[in-house]
């Protein structure tokens, strides 16, 4: 299988990028709007054909090129049913397979950090893309967009810690340049959830957090409930890169998250 990690250095996503070496058919999971012409590049270079690009959950941080890239490659759109996109072209429900050429990918619900978070788990290759339910040291804040500690509790322990411990665990983000991590590691270091925390410390933990909003929630939401692309004054439809860079301009970091690792 091919694969790539990359990143967003504005919001401190990554997007991966899986490729079939027989059928050259690849998935993106998280494109960022921003990194789209660095990713059909990338694409090309390889020789792979984008099949569809998979959402992790409606992202509250950045915008998702996955409507932009449909619009250019014919790139199939799939977001967990439960996310609310609502021009997917898949609504992903649990225990569904997403099938790119030969890589496979298996579809958790992992709500918590939001009410449609799904992890697409890679069986074959042992890796899982967890979105913000697990990231490296840490997970998703829980505090909107119908966040649930209880069900980010549930989730992390009955389904991501019930893979096998060497399965590597790949985030949407990381705030201090860790790229990757393991159930195993997880069980053992992870702050918030490692085997000896009980519920209600994790209930406790995430309730005191009291983080500021993210400054770009009100317009990353609503564009990717639509795939990243947003209707224009004219009553066409383009991608939301100017609101985006406004936004950009606007907020400033968000350092005080950024610090806590809470992921966004
Ligand atoms: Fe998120």
């Amino acid at each position: 299988m091919i694969f790539r990690q990359l990143i967003d250095p504005e919001s401190f996503t990554y997007t991966y990028l899986l490729g079939d070496e027989a059928t050259r058919r690849a998935v993106l999971i998280d494109p960022v709007l921003e990194q789209i012409e660095r990713d059909c590049a990338l694409l090309g270079e390889l020789g792979l054909r984008l099949h569809c690009s998979l959402e992790t959950h409606v992202h509250a941080d950045h915008i998702t090129a996955s409507g932009r890239l449909r619009e250019r490659l014919g790139a199939k759109v799939g977001a967990g049913a439960r996310a609310g996109v609502s021009n997917a072209d898949w609504a992903l429900a649990d225990g569904v397979t997403v099938c790119v050429g030969n890589v496979q990918l298996e579809v958790l619900a992992t709500p918590g950090h939001t009410a449609g978070c799904v992890t697409y788990l890679c069986r074959e290759a042992g890796m899982a893309f967890t979105g913000d339910a697990m990231l490296v040291r840490g997970c998703g804040r829980t505090d909107f967009q119908d966040g649930d500690a209880g069900a980010l509790f549930r989730s992390v322990r009955e389904r991501i810690f019930a893979l096998a411990d060497a399965t590597l665990l790949y985030p949407a983000h990381d705030y201090s340049g860790r790229t990757v991590t393991s159930v195993a590691e997880e069980k053992r270091f992870n702050p918030r959830l490692h085997l000896g925390k009980t519920r209600e410390e994790f209930l406790a933990i995430m309730t005191g957090l009291r983080l500021p909003p993210p400054k770009r929630i009100a317009v990353a939401v609503p564009a990717n409930q639509v795939s990243g692309l947003v209707a224009s004054a004219s009553g066409g439809c383009e991608a939301a890169a100017r609101p985006v860079a406004l936004a950009i301009e606007q907020r400033g970091r968000q350092d005080a998250e950024l610090l806590r690792g809470a992921g966004i």
